[in-house]
């Protein structure tokens, strides 16, 4: 069986998981502009043997607004989590979960206590996943051209 390892990987990297996965009817070309981040961006992926198999993408972004739902308490260092895909038929074998975690805690072991949070923006198929991470929710579904979401945030590494 071949070994499942984390690690940090290039933006570019991640462009055909987060196309296939999130934006399929994306050129190769707008897939790749879509991917254009944040200079203080990171992004991290799940390997088996040396096949990438699972990505996420955290930059610094302020938590924006919603008026009507719970709010996520006030980071003073909000980052937020972006563009996390599986790859299809690898689902449920921890790789997404894997990714976020490494994430989280090279996020999490650097920030002074309580000033550092994550949150987001879960597509209401991932509502289950991001629950059972130990996301909280803040229950104020709005609906974009990718359906209805939900803004999710964690204070701190993976339980
Ligand atoms: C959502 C997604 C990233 C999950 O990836 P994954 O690698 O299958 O997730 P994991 O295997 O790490 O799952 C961790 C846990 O969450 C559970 N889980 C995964 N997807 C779930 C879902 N949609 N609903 C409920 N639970 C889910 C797993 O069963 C696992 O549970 P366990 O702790 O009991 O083992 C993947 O399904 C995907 O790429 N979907 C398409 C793109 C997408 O929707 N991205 C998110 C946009 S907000």
């Amino acid at each position: 069986m071949e070994a499942v390892s984390v690690r940090f990987i290039s933006r570019a990297e991640t462009v055909p998981l987060r196309r296939a996965r999130l934006n399929p009817d994306l050129t190769p070309e707008e897939a790749e502009r879509n991917a254009q981040g944040h200079t203080d961006a990171f992004q991290c992926g799940t390997f088996i043997g040396g096949t990438l198999l699972s990505v996420v993408t955290f930059h610094p972004e302020a938590v924006p607004s919603h008026p009507g739902g719970l709010s996520p308490p006030p980071f003073s260092h909000p980052w937020r989590l972006r563009a996390l895909a599986t790859a299809a038929g690898q689902e449920g074998k921890g790789l997404a979960r894997l990714a976020i975690g490494f994430g989280l805690r090279h996020l999490f072991s650097t920030a002074p206590p309580g000033s550092t949070g994550v949150w987001l923006y879960g597509r209401a198929a991932a509502y289950g996943f991001y629950d059972r991470l130990g996301f909280s929710r803040a229950g104020l579904t709005f609906t974009t051209d990718t359906g209805p979401h939900d803004l999710f945030w964690i204070c701190g590494p993976l339980a």
